[in-house]
């Protein structure tokens, strides 16, 4: 299963990078719109960190097939392992057609059916990204909707990895990883939530407490 942030704050993605397991970040407008930064000035610097064997996905924001072409060749010369996100749209449809003629590999983003999935997937995108959170707001099964999603992927082997996204809590993440989704993006809050636990603190407190309050000092290992 991979797993990548779905941030684009560098900082962030240095320290858990550093980590943790991380297969790549995921961006979106909204994601670099809130870095502050130039675009190109943004994956620069997150590629830089990531190295180039892991994943970026970077969005595209034209609305019609020509300006999505463009923009996706553009994108796909800003890092060597870069997927390019196209929104299922019509116009969105036709660019994955076309991208994945071309050998730029895509992403297929805002997802919230598996009929969507479905045909994003027999387009050829590389990745299909189903939005979790979202649906759920407004009284959708963001989880039902990835696992049904994850079946069809694998009963028709389509040459497409489900990558779940929009996620607002651990539990989300968790029952979607149970039923063997192939890639997660999770924000930093919500990895937070996913790695801390008041009990492993009190835990290791306890341990070190007690190894203390007999040996005065850590482990001799220079014995
Ligand atoms: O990367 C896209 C997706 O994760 C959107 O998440 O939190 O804006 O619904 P959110």
């Amino acid at each position: 299963m991979e797993l990548f942030l779905d941030t684009g704050n560098v900082e962030e993605i240095k320290e858990l990078v550093d980590i943790l397991q991380v297969d790549g970040v995921t961006t979106n407008p909204t994601i670099v719109s809130r870095s502050g930064k130039r675009f190109t000035d943004l994956i620069k610097e997150i590629s830089d960190i990531v190295g180039e064997d892991r994943a970026i996905h970077c969005q595209v924001v034209s609305r019609d097939f020509d300006g999505m072409i463009e923009e996706a060749e553009f994108i796909n010369g800003l890092h060597k392992n870069i997927y390019v996100k196209i929104p299922v749209t019509h116009q969105g449809l036709k660019a994955i057609k076309e991208l994945t003629k071309r050998g730029i590999k895509t992403t297929a983003t805002a997802v919230f059916t598996a009929h969507q999935a479905t045909l994003a997937a027999k387009a050829g995108a590389k990745y299909i990204a189903p939005y979790v959170n979202r649906l759920d707001n407004i009284s959708g099964n963001g989880v039902s909707v990835v696992k049904q999603i994850i079946n069809i992927i694998e009963k028709h082997n389509f040459d497409s990895k489900v990558l779940a996204a929009s996620f607002k809590n651990a539990q989300q993440v968790i029952e979607i990883i149970e039923h063997g989704v192939h890639s997660v993006t999770v924000p930093t809050d919500v990895l937070d939530k996913m790695t801390c636990h008041p009990l492993t603190d009190y835990s290791v407190d306890k341990f070190i407490e007690d190894w203390e309050n007999a040996y005065g000092e850590g482990i001799k290992t220079t014995d």
